[in-house]
């Protein structure tokens, strides 16, 4: 399994994003763990997740108890798995997101968090989205005290620019670990995030990788330059996609969604598709 860091955690370069297992549209429970075995089965050793990937407002927490169970009923290696969630998003149950970035909130949350994973310390522990009600050093400053008082491994941002970063990454004295940015063929704008993570050693973590759960699978039709490369090494135009966020720099960490075992092998499988130069500069025009 090819691997790549995150602060000291070696995880496989291909996380798995289980939102789709839980929002709007979700599966049945049954092939939900079949796709989540499937990934761990397959050498997957970074599970993305957040208390706010539930579809119901009494079911906060569901992907979260979802994938704790499907990891701890693998039997085996499930221990090695880092499972990174969040915090700082809310889901009122009328398909609606909503934001609390306030440290009373966020340390609720987080108690939350680790009962539902049922673990003494949350393995990746990332603030979901700023909240313009409250000023970012404090959100982030809620972050540092989990950290110091061991309730999280490590830290990481989501949805943060680079200013944001920069000023996480002082706040946390160093320790910021990763940020988790859209960025896919569909989204490019978060460019200047990735850099400014490959030049601090920052794990980048691209979010919608395949441009969300309902443009995934038209990759290829949407993206003529993807769907060419893929004909021509006769793989998906979806593995095209996660090869070449790969050859941007050594911190990235793609988390595509899946509910599906074989959507999930489909997207591992990227971690063996070498593109030369020549084709990484179709899937990139100046
Ligand atoms: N931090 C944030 O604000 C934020 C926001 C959004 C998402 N996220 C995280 O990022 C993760 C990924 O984003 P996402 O789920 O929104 O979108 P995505 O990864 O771009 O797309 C997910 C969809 O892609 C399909 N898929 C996966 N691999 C495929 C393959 N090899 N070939 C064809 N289709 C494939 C899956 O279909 P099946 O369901 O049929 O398997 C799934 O529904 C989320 O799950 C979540 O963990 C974070």
């Amino acid at each position: 399994m090819h691997t790549r860091t995150i602060g000291d955690v070696k995880v496989s370069a291909i996380g798995l994003g289980g939102m789709p297992m839980s929002i709007e549209g979700r599966p049945d429970e049954q092939r939900s763990v079949a796709a989540i075995h499937a990934a761990l089965e397959a050498g997957v050793t970074l599970i993305d997740t957040a208390d706010a990937y539930h579809r119901d407002a009494d079911e906060v927490g569901h992907n979260e108890s979802l994938i704790a169970r499907a990891v701890a009923s693998f039997g085996r290696g499930g221990s090695e798995v880092l499972i990174a969630t969040k915090g700082g998003h809310l889901r009122p149950g009328d398909g609606s997101w909503t934001l609390d970035g306030s440290p009373e909130y966020l340390k609720q949350a987080c108690e939350a968090s680790l009962k539902r994973l049922g673990v003494e310390a949350i393995g990746l522990y990332q603030f979901h989205r700023p909240d313009p009600k409250v000023p970012y050093a404090e959100s982030v400053g809620a972050i540092r005290d989990l950290l110091d008082a061991g309730k999280i491994r490590a830290a990481g941002i989501s949805n943060a620019n680079p200013e944001q970063i920069r000023q996480a990454n002082e706040i946390l004295g160093g320790r910021l670990v990763s940020v988790q940015n859209q960025f896919s063929p569909a989204f490019r704008s978060s460019e200047p995030e990735l850099d400014l993570c490959a030049e601090l050693g920052i794990a980048f973590l691209p979010w919608s990788p395949l441009g969300g759960i309902s443009q995934a699978g038209q990759l290829g039709s949407r993206f003529a330059a993807f769907a060419e490369v893929a004909r021509e090494h006769g793989v998906s135009a979806q593995q095209v996609c996660l090869a070449w966020m790969l050859a941007k720099a050594p911190v990235v960490v793609p988390i595509p969604g899946s509910s599906r075992p074989e959507t999930v092998r489909d997207s591992v499988a990227a971690l063996d598709l070498n593109l030369s130069f020549e084709e990484l500069g179709r899937l990139d025009p100046a």
